[in-house]
C-alpha cells in the first residue's frame, strides 16, 4: 500500500487517478483549494485526508501547509491540477498568464520544495500531469503551452537533481483527454465536442499508475499518450 498526494483529485483526470488509488487500497492526501473542496473530497474518497492550500497563490503555499497535518512519507506526489486559459499572444494580457504559471509551474515547483524530504525518506515518485502541448505549441493556447513547456524543465531539472536521493520522476504528454477543462475549451473555442474522439481520463490514471509500478530499477521518464483507435 503506497501513501500519495495528489493535486486536482477533484476532477478529470485527478479524480480518476485518486478513484484509481483509492480502490486499491491506497492511503490519499488530497490538495483543496479550499475548507469547502477538502469536505467534498473527504466525502468522495472516504478515508483520505485533505491539504487546503490555493495553488494560484504558490508564494503562499508553504504558510498555507504551516500547521496542517502533512505526510511524514510520501510514495508519490501527483501533480495534475492545472489550468488554461486559452488565448493569442495579440490577446493575452499579463494576467492570464500568472495564473497559468502560478498554477501550472511554480506550484508544482513550489509544493515538490514542501514535500521532498518526505518523498525522500521513501524514495518516492514524483508524476507531473504534463500534454501534449507542453511538446509542441499549438496556436490560440500559448500561455497552457508555454507553461507546460516550463513544466518539463521542471521535470527534467528534478530528476537529474534527485536521482542521488532515490526520487523517481515522471512526466506524462496525454492529446485530448475526456474532462470538464476540454469540455470548457471547445465551448470557448465554439467548437463541437464529442468525447469519443478523447482519451478516457481512466486511461490517463492508469498510465500514472504504471508509472508508479514500475521496479526501481527502471523510471519511466516521459509517457506520451494519443487517443487510440
Ligand atoms: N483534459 C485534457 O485534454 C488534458 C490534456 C493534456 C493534459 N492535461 C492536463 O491534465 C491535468 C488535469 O486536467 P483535467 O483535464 O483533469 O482538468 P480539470 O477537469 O479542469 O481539473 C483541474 C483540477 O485542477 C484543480 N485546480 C485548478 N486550479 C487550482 C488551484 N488554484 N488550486 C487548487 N486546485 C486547482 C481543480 O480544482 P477544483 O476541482 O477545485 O476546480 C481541478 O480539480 C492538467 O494539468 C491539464 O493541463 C489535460
Amino acid at each position: 500500500m503506497g501513501t500519495h498526494l495528489i493535486t486536482g483529485a477533484g476532477s478529470g483526470i485527478g479524480a480518476a487517478t485518486a478513484g484509481l488509488l483509492a480502490e486499491r487500497g491506497d492511503e490519499l492526501w488530497l490538495l483543496a483549494r479550499d475548507t469547502a473542496r477538502a469536505a467534498q473530497l473527504r466525502e468522495q474518497y472516504p478515508g483520505s485526508r485533505t491539504l487546503v492550500a490555493d495553488l494560484a497563490v504558490p508564494g503562499g503555499l508553504a504558510a498555507a501547509l504551516e500547521g496542517q497535518d502533512r505526510p511524514g512519507r510520501l510514495d508519490s506526489l501527483l501533480h495534475v491540477a492545472g489550468v488554461m486559459e486559452p488565448g493569442a499572444v495579440a490577446d493575452l494580457a499579463a494576467e492570464p498568464w500568472q495564473e497559468t504559471f502560478a498554477v501550472n509551474v511554480m506550484a508544482p515547483a513550489e509544493l515538490t520544495r514542501l514535500l521532498l524530504p518526505a518523498l525522500r525518506a521513501a524514495g518516492g515518485h514524483v508524476v507531473f500531469l504534463n500534454s501534449g502541448a507542453g511538446l509542441h505549441a499549438p496556436p490560440g493556447l500559448v500561455a497552457y503551452a508555454a507553461s507546460k513547456f516550463a513544466l518539463k524543465a521542471l521535470a527534467e531539472a528534478l530528476r537529474a537533481e534527485e536521482h542521488q536521493h532515490g526520487v523517481r520522476v515522471t512526466t506524462v504528454y496525454p492529446g485530448e483527454v475526456d474532462t470538464p477543462m476540454q469540455a470548457r475549451l471547445h465551448d470557448r473555442l465554439g467548437l463541437p465536442y464529442d468525447p469519443r474522439t478523447c482519451i478516457r481520463p481512466e486511461s490517463v490514471a492508469a498510465a500514472v499508475a504504471t508509472a508508479l509500478d514500475l521496479p526501481r530499477d527502471g523510471t519511466l521518464s516521459d509517457l506520451m499518450i494519443r487517443p487510440g483507435c
